[in-house]
């Protein structure tokens, strides 16, 4: 028998590679954590293996290749497919990534729940909770059909050869940090096991055609093993992200091997659970105050996808005299350059007044449409003169005060016109190039001086 060889080194704490072992690892300067990645040993003919001599293999073109008819199921939920790009494509390595406390096993249990539902067979391994636990969770989520099983185990052999005797459709890893396989030393969690553990999960479910999820949480110092180091290895990478106060959550697809990454899905966290909304916009919406100056609506693109949002700022003297500016949801060094840019070009005297600005249900959002936006809010706020409800305003506002063309304009104008909007105020270069819109009086502005006087 020959045995295993071994010719790469890589290192427990961060997974970097390393051709000669050493004491120290050259990337996180860890103490005597490499270790030895064994490497398969070639069999059969001697100088094959001594590598004297190289197998060749038969390159095809495309016609050649059979296009099997992939057929894609449903998670149940039309956002988190169109997310996926129209479903589930079978044996494929599904990341799920995103803060702790988000709802990612929340969702996950749900689609398990929708997919047991079309009788499939759907294993869920928890390494995080018991199974009273995740039977307690359930329980506020209604009926579960008996296809579905659950597991609470985070030895990766054990969970291999339950997968290889129950052969389930789809299974569920939530979630990768506590999951560990025997043989590598490192802790679970840390990169070497992360690594490892994720190979052995891509090799079953490329082998026993089975659907993994797995499900990897990130930190925000991105110091734990973070599940950015999977991303090349699995077919789709999916964030969950959102504030945690608000109860929306976006889910948007970060790589996809079977679709596109421009995708975007909606939930709302209630106490059953992650439901969809169909309309983020009405939602984002909701609560909008009516005739108080400070408040303008605008447009921004999430991938394809436009989305209505209420900007609010409050402008307020200041009584020291450094004057306090802060952005929740905008970008804080945009919003004191468009501040400057107030000073400057409109003559307002913002240095002695203190300036909030904030995106109204907690969305981030750090796209340069949004700058007539703010402007305007600002604006708004400092002479008290009310915006009309009825209009949106987007455009990129440069240092010059002029006001710039955004991409998608016309797919923004026309999300605001299926909302009741009646006017919109966007850059005089989209608003030429758009045309004319039904019920929609569309004003192309030049300068952020054409937008005050419209005020
Ligand atoms: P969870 O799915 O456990 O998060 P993750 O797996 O990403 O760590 O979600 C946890 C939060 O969701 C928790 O704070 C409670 C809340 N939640 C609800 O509001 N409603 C529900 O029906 C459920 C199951 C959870
Ligand atoms: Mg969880």
């Amino acid at each position: 028998m020959a045995k295993a060889k071994t010719t790469t080194f890589f290192c427990k704490e961060c997974g970097c590679e390393s051709a000669k072992w050493q004491g120290q690892c050259p990337a996180c300067k860890a103490w005597n954590s490499l270790v030895e990645a064994p490497k398969a040993s070639g069999g059969g003919d001697k100088r094959l293996a001594r590598g004297l001599i190289r197998e060749s293999a038969a390159p095809v073109s495309l016609h050649e290749i059979e296009s099997g008819q992939e057929e894609r199921f449903s998670t149940g939920f039309h956002e988190l497919d169109v997310v996926l790009g129209g479903g589930i494509v079978p044996a494929s390595l599904i990341l799920v990534g995103g803060d702790p406390g988000i709802g990612k096993s929340t969702l996950l249990l749900q689609v398990c729940r929708n997919i047991a539902a079309d009788e499939r067979s759907v294993l869920y391994i928890s390494g995080e909770e018991s199974l009273r636990q995740i039977k307690l969770r359930a329980s506020r989520m209604g009926e579960f059909a008996d296809s579905l099983k659950f597991l609470s185990e985070t030895n990766l052999d054990t969970i291999a050869e339950t997968m290889r005797t129950h052969s389930p459709e789809v299974v569920i890893i939530d979630s990768i940090q506590t999951m560990y396989k025997e043989g590598v030393e490192s802790a679970p969690g840390s990169m070497g096991q992360v690594r490892e553990s994720t190979n052995v999960l891509l090799q079953l479910a490329k082998g026993l055609g089975i659907t993994i999820f797995i499900v990897g949480h990130v930190t925000k110092e991105g110091t734990v093993a973070g599940p950015r180091m999977l991303e090349h290895m699995v077919d789709t990478v999916l964030y969950f992200e959102g504030e945690r106060s608000a109860s929306y959550r976006i889910i948007r697809g970060v790589k996809n091997r079977f679709g596109s990454t421009n995708e975007i899905g909606v939930f709302e966290m209630q106490s059953d659970g992650l439901h969809e909304v169909e309309n983020p916009s009405e939602f984002m919406l909701s609560g909008k105050p009516e005739e108080a100056s400070g408040s303008v609506v605008t447009c921004a693109m999430e991938g394809t996808r436009p989305m209505l949002l209420e900007i609010q700022a409050l402008v307020a003297r200041s009584n020291f005299g450094n004057p306090r500016r802060t952005a929740a949801g905008a970008d804080y060094n945009r919003v004191n350059l468009l501040i400057a840019v107030l000073e400057k070009r409109l003559n307002l005297h913002m240095s002695d007044c203190d300036a909030y600005v904030n995106i109204a249900g907690g969305m981030r959002v750090s796209e340069p449409s949004l700058d007539l936006g703010i402007v305007l809010a600002l604006y708004s706020s400092y002479r008290d003169v009310v915006i009309d409800s009825h209009t949106i305003v987007f455009g990129e506002v440069g240092l010059a005060g002029e006001v710039r063309g955004v991409s998608q304009a016309e797919r923004r104008v026309n999300e605001a016109q299926k909302l009741g909007f009646t006017t919109c105020i966007l850059p005089k270069s989209s608003a030429d190039r758009i045309g004319h819109v039904d019920g929609m009086k569309l004003i192309g502005v030049r300068n952020v001086m054409e937008v005050i006087d419209l005020c």
